[in-house]
């Protein structure tokens, strides 16, 4: 049976897309991994080559809605990463999820038979606490939130923590996009390891040009560059997560 892993920080631009394509890479070496874009923006779907897939999430899931049934082929990235592009269909979706009953289950039944097929599902939420959000969380064995090292982007760790400990899901935090000689990064670091004890990972993801870059060419990093200190942290991270995957 496979683990599912939310990434998920109701703020946008915070790494939650970054995270998910790479951290599957760098976990595939260990394990057969889907990915799935639960993101109107669609933007790891983009970012991985896989846009405006005829097979897509908003067709899965409206199946599921509307014939209790779905039958879902996931496209293929590579032998041991697999994923299931989005849309802005979706857009629609989180609509038609409003009137359907336990619409806040519908992803968790979705995902039952694809947990015989992948070790690991890894779910991209979007930048809001809504319905598909909270598809995927219900849906999780692990929630990861990525934050930057900045005031307020911490500040909007506190609501996917507070539906982690009130439903006994264990979190994890993941500062991205850190700049090692920022001493206010630091320092914000050293705050949040005394006030998040063991719940913050020790390898953080440095602000690093070819992260970005990756995506331009619909690639993860290690296939875009595999000498990158983001293929470094990456990989890094990967491995002190496997305790928990
Ligand atoms: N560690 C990093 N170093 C450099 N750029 C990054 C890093 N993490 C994310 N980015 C860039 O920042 C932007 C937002 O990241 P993204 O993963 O899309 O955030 P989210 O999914 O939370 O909105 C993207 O352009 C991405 O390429
Ligand atoms: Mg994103």
């Amino acid at each position: 049976m496979s683990r599912v892993i939310s990434v998920s920080n109701h703020k946008g631009g915070v790494g939650k897309t970054t995270v998910v394509a790479n951290l599957g890479f760098a976990l595939a070496r260990h394990f057969k991994v889907l990915l799935i874009d639960i993101d109107p923006q669609a933007n790891l779907s983009s970012g991985l080559g896989f846009a405006d897939c005829k097979e897509n999430l908003s067709k899965y899931f409206k199946e599921k809605i509307h014939f209790r049934n779905s039958k879902i082929v996931p496209s293929v990235i590579n032998q041991y990463v697999h994923i299931i592009p989005a849309n802005v269909d979706l857009i629609k979706l989180e609509i038609l999820l409003r009137e359907t009953p336990r619409a806040e289950h519908v992803l968790n039944e979705m995902l039952y038979p694809l947990k015989s097929i992948y070790d690991l599902i890894l779910l991209d939420c979007p930048p809001s606490f809504n319905l598909l959000t909270l598809n995927a969380l219900y849906s999780s064995n692990l929630i990861l939130i990525p934050a930057k090292p900045e005031i307020f982007s911490i500040n909007g760790i506190g609501l996917i923590k507070k539906f982690a400990i009130e439903n006994n899901i264990p979190f994890k935090i993941i500062f991205n996009q850190v700049n090692v000689r920022s001493v206010l990064h630091q320092k914000i670091i050293t705050e949040a390891e005394v006030n998040f004890n063991g719940n913050l990972v020790g390898h953080n993801v440095r602000n690093t040009l070819a992260l970005a870059e990756a995506f331009e060419h619909a690639r993860d990093i290690f296939h875009y560059n595999n000498s990158s200190q983001g293929a470094e942290d990456f990989t890094n991270l990967a491995e002190e997560l496997l305790p928990f995957v």
